[in-house]
């Protein structure tokens, strides 16, 4: 399993438990986030992760700012991503099942290095269940694409 991790500098301390945790679980991961804790802007940082998983370079993505909702909007810009900004492990469990997402944002400026890291967690455990749930992600591309007027 390989994960693309990318942050502005403000995810930048937050950046490194989660780098850790992941690579206690033998995940190998692609840092591309910012270089250091100096302002720069996030939406450089959502386009290297949501390239590289479109590129299937990485599987997944994990990205983090202030908030996790400005580098999750961007990501959600990108051909192929389907990005969620989660607060909780319930929602990011719930965003693989029914939603297939293949980013997971959050906030380093709204959750600690230990939720954070619970939200990982229960993000990597769940599995898409298909099924109805693939059909609403059909309708997602078509919105995407402007082939869908219902
Ligand atoms: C940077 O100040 C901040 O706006 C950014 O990290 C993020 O929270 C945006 O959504």
């Amino acid at each position: 399993m390989k994960i693309a991790i990318g942050y502005d500098h403000v995810g930048y301390i937050l950046r490194k438990d989660i780098i850790d945790y992941l690579e206690t679980k033998n995940i190998t991961v692609i840092d591309l986030g910012a270089p250091s804790t100096e302002r720069t802007d996030y939406p450089i940082y959502a386009n290297k992760v949501a390239r590289a998983v479109n590129s299937k370079e990485a599987d997944l993505g994990i990205l983090i700012c202030g908030t996790g909702i400005g580098i999750s909007i961007a990501a959600n810009k990108c051909s192929g991503i389907r990005a969620v900004v989660c607060s909780d492990p319930y929602s990011a469990k719930l965003s693989r099942e029914h939603n297939n997402t293949n980013i997971l944002a959050f906030g380093s400026r709204v959750v600690g290095s230990e939720l954070a890291k619970m939200i990982v967690e229960q993000w990597l455990m769940a599995k898409f269940e298909g099924g109805r749930h693939q059909n609403r992600i059909d309708q997602i591309d078509a919105i995407q694409k402007g082939e869908f007027h219902e």
